[in-house]
C-alpha cells in the first residue's frame, strides 16, 4: 500500500542526485511531487517524466521570495503541503580555514543553512495548514566531526542540526516532526566532480575499502531512510538525527595481515 497518497512533497535539489532519487520514490509511493531547483531543463524532464502528479518549481533556496513561490506552487497544484526535504547543498572547493575566503564562506552558509531555515520558516505554516507534516534536513556525517579543508561545509551541516533541534521543539506541538540525515559518501557528482580548484574528488578522499561495508552508497541507500522518516511509522520520532554512513564513522576494518 503505498505511503504517500494524497501527500505532497517538496524536495530541494531535487533535479539529480540523491535529490532525484528522493522525488522518485515518493511519486512511486502514491506522493504529489514538487521539484524544488535551480536546474530547469533537468527539473522540467524529471516532472514530464512523471506525468500529472509531479511539478517542477524554480526554487533558490537561498532567497525567502523563492521559497514563497514553492510553497504557493505546492499548495496551488496540489492543494496541500505534507512534508519538506531540505536537500540543496553544496560543498566548496578544499582549502584551509586560513585559505578561505569570506565570499565562499557565505555561499556554503547561505545554502546548505540558511537555505535550510528559509524552508521551515515558509513551509511551516504549509505544513500546519496541512493539518501537520514532516520536514527533514539532509546534513552529512561531515557535521558530526572535524574533516580538514571543509570549514565551510562542516560548519554549516553542525549547524543544521540546532536548527532541527529547535525546529523540532518549535513545531511539535503542531504536529510537524524534523529531523535530520546525516549521510556518509554517496555516489552523486557531489563527491565525483570536485569542486573549483579541488585536487581529488571526495569519492577519492574517502575511498570506501577500508570501512564495514566496503561500497560507496547509493542515493536509493538515504531514500529508503528519508521515506520511513517522512511516513506514519516514525510519527513518535522528531528531533533526531540519523547516521547512513556504511560504518564508515566507525573507523577502518581491521584487516588481518597475510604473509
Ligand atoms: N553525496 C554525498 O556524499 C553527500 C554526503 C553527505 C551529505 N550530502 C548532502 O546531500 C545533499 C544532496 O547532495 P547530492 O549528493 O545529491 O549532490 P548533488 O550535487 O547532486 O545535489 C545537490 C543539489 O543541490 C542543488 N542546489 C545547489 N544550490 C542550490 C540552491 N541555491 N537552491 C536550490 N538548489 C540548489 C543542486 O542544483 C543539486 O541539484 C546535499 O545537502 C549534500 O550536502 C551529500
Amino acid at each position: 500500500m503505498p505511503r504517500f497518497d494524497n501527500q505532497t512533497v517538496l524536495v530541494t535539489g531535487g533535479t539529480g542526485g540523491q535529490g532525484s532519487s528522493h522525488v522518485r520514490a515518493f511519486h512511486a509511493e502514491g506522493a504529489n511531487v514538487v521539484i524544488g531547483g535551480i536546474d530547469a531543463r533537468r527539473g522540467a524532464a524529471l516532472a514530464d517524466e512523471l506525468g500529472t502528479r509531479a511539478r517542477f518549481t524554480r526554487l533558490d533556496v537561498t532567497d525567502e521570495n523563492s521559497w514563497s513561490a514553492a510553497v504557493l506552487a505546492a499548495e496551488t497544484a496540489f492543494g496541500s503541503l505534507n512534508v519538506l526535504v531540505n536537500n540543496a547543498g553544496v560543498q566548496n572547493p578544499p582549502a584551509t580555514i586560513e585559505e578561505t575566503d569570506q565570499a565562499t564562506w557565505s555561499r556554503i552558509l547561505d545554502v546548505n543553512l540558511t537555505g535550510a531555515f528559509l524552508g521551515i520558516k515558509v513551509a511551516a505554516p504549509a505544513l500546519r495548514r496541512a493539518g501537520g507534516g514532516v520536514v527533514v534536513n539532509i546534513a552529512s556525517i561531515m557535521g558530526l566531526g572535524g574533516t580538514a579543508h571543509y570549514a565551510p561545509y562542516v560548519a554549516s551541516k553542525w549547524a543544521v542540526r540546532g536548527l532541527t533541534r529547535t525546529a523540532a521543539v518549535e513545531l511539535g506541538r503542531d504536529r510537524i516532526r524534523v529531523n535530520t540525515i546525516h549521510p556518509g559518501v554517496i555516489s552523486t557528482p557531489f563527491i565525483h566532480e570536485p569542486a573549483a580548484g579541488a585536487s581529488a574528488a571526495i569519492a577519492d578522499y574517502y575511498s570506501p575499502e577500508p570501512f564495514a561495508i566496503p561500497r560507496l552508497g547509493e542515493p536509493a541507500d538515504v531514500t529508503r531512510l528519508l521515506l520511513f522518516l517522512s511516513s506514519t511509522d516514525a510519527s513518535f520520532i522528531t528531533g533526531s538525527e540519523y547516521v547512513i554512513d556504511g560504518g564508515l564513522l566507525l573507523g577502518p576494518a581491521l584487516q588481518a595481515e597475510t604473509a
